[in-house]
């Protein structure tokens, strides 16, 4: 046991042991759920334990792989090294590492890729099988028991409802001042036995601050004192501040025209450079008493929390810094009033996000002339990292905008094409395209109508003539006037792109 061990439950002090001890526990075939959110909350010793019992395992010339499920993306400690070591099967609901992905896409690991308001639906169901294990990193345990969860919330109340046996990692490093901030919520039910969930405002509590366990299913805990994966980020640069400014420019018309109100409405935000200069510009610009009903806490939300501009934050996880990380920590008490953790079938929740008119801002990687956007697959075939919350909040969001570069690889893509070479986000769910080139707002447009307004305003001036061209001759083939398309053609973008590695005509 630690010096000052943070499992202050006698009948749980018991169960205290090392990671590889734990690993006993998780048999070849087993599926595990582990805790991880965008980086945080991943249990930091267990999947260590479980590479070497890999090896132990081919040692003795039998096999070791899982299925593992987690909340979101990990880090390398995790699905890094077990990626690494050969010994995951199948994975769900999202990842984005890069040895994962390579396993993924040369055919070695299944993959699973779901809306991450849906998977503890999925699991309660059924659908994905037996769920052997829950591995969850939390931050302390009371003397009665009750647990403090950690970084992250993600899909652990599910995990450990669903699961046989149960690992806890306690992890020193995660502050015990978190106690408080999150609200995890047992109101859930499958159909028909489902009630309307009681959230009408982001800063809403409707559930309890601990993680609910039955001792008899905790087989394990493991003490650990290592930090979550901290990325420090980049300075966006020229091109995400001119999408940035698009965007910031959009909300004022749209305010000016009684469309918004001044405060908006609760912000939904995907992580990254382009997100992080759009929450940056809006707190320069004046704004006060914001909301976000989101996923993840990153720097610029932190940084809205304590100007003023932001007033409460609902999410299910942190990615944060380390110099964003250090600001929370030191000044946790205040952070503790304004954010709320909650478990991701709650934060991303489609009938609350519909509810509350959420604004959607999210990434793509292409989107077509028509509108329908492209999220994870690179040229139709090779999965990037997943759909994650995207769908949650892009369908049932009041505005859904999606931003990108015009184009990717030095120039070489054009992020605006004829047609995607995968839907995830359709004609019907996206509201707004945003590169630095411009904005289009496709609100009440027809096909045709957008399909002009997303080349003119989105595409890159090296495509603009391409793009105009083909839909020009689109039209006039006369075959089937409404969505026109060459279906010939509609995907040789992509094919000259393999081909020649440009999607210019020579
Ligand atoms: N064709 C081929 N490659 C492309 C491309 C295209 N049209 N557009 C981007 N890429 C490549 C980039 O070159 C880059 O490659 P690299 O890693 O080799 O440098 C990579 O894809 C990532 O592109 P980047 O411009 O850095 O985008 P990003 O980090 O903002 O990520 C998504 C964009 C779409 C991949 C990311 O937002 C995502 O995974 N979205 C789905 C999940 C989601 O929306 N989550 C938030 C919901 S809460």
């Amino acid at each position: 046991m630690f010096s000052h061990s943070r499992v202050l439950c006698p009948d749980l002090q018991q169960k205290i042991m090392t990671a590889d001890q734990a690993a006993d526990f998780i048999h070849d075939g087993d599926t595990v759920g582990m805790s991880g959110f965008t980086g945080a909350g991943y249990p930091k010793a267990l999947p260590a334990a479980l590479v070497n019992k890999a090896q132990m395992e081919r040692d003795l010339r039998k096999t070791f792989k899982i299925n593992l499920w987690t909340g979101a993306s990990t880090a390398p400690e995790l699905d890094g090294v077990m990626a690494d070591a050969h010994e995951i099967n199948l994975r769900l609901p999202y990842q984005s590492d890069p040895i994962c992905r390579e396993q993924i896409n040369s055919g070695q690991m299944h993959y699973i890729d779901l809306h991450l308001s849906e998977v503890s639906q999925y699991a309660w169901s059924g659908f994905l099988g037996e769920l052997n294990v829950a591995v969850i990193e939390v931050a302390g345990i009371h003397e009665d028991g009750r647990i403090i969860p950690s970084s992250s919330v993600g899909n652990n109340k599910t995990w450990v409802e669903q699961a046989d046996k149960v690992i806890l990692e306690v992890n020193s490093q995660q502050s015990l001042k978190l106690e408080g901030m999150h609200d995890i919520y047992y109101g859930t039910a499958l159909p028909p036995h489902r009630k309307p969930i009681l959230l009408n405002e982001p800063a809403d509590r409707i559930g309890s601050q601990y993680l609910e366990i039955p001792k008899e299913k905790i087989v394990a805990i493991v003490e650990t004192s290592a930090p979550d994966r901290n990325s420090p980020f980049s300075s966006p640069d020229a091109v995400s501040e001119q999408i940035a400014a698009n965007i910031l420019e959009f909300f004022e018309h749209e305010i000016k025209r009684g469309r918004l109100p001044a405060n908006l409405l609760p912000l939904q935000s995907g992580v990254g450079n382009i997100p992080n200069a759009v929450l940056s510009g809006l707190d320069r610009g004046g704004y006060k008493n914001l909301t976000a009903f989101t996923e993840v806490i990153q720097d610029g939300m932190l940084q809205m929390l304590k100007s003023g501009t932001l007033s409460v934050a609902s999410a299910t996880a942190f990615s944060l810094s380390p110099d964003a990380l250090k600001e929370l920590n030191e000044n946790i008490d205040f952070y503790r009033e304004k954010i709320i953790l909650r478990q991701q079938d709650i934060s991303n929740n489609p009938e609350i996000a519909r509810r509350l008119g959420i604004i959607a801002m999210n990434g793509l990687i292409e989107a077509d002339i028509y509108g329908n956007v492209n999220s994870t697959h690179i040229m139709g075939t090779r999965m990037m990292n997943g759909i994650g919350g995207s769908g949650d909040f892009a369908r049932n969001g009041y505005l859904s905008i999606f931003m990108t570069p015009s184009t990717a690889k030095n120039g070489a893509i054009s992020a605006i094409v004829p047609m995607v070479s995968h839907v995830d986000h359709t004609e019907h769910d996206v509201k707004v395209i945003v590169t630095e080139q411009g904005l289009a707002d496709l609100r009440g447009l027809s096909p045709r109508q957008r399909a002009k307004v997303v080349i003119n305003n989105c595409a890159h001036p090296d495509f603009k003539e391409q793009l105009l061209d083909y839909h020009e001759r689109a039209c006039a083939s006369g075959r089937g006037m409404h969505t026109p398309h060459l279906l010939s053609e509609a995907l040789s973008w992509h094919e000259r792109y393999e081909q020649t590695g440009s999607m210019r005509l020579a």
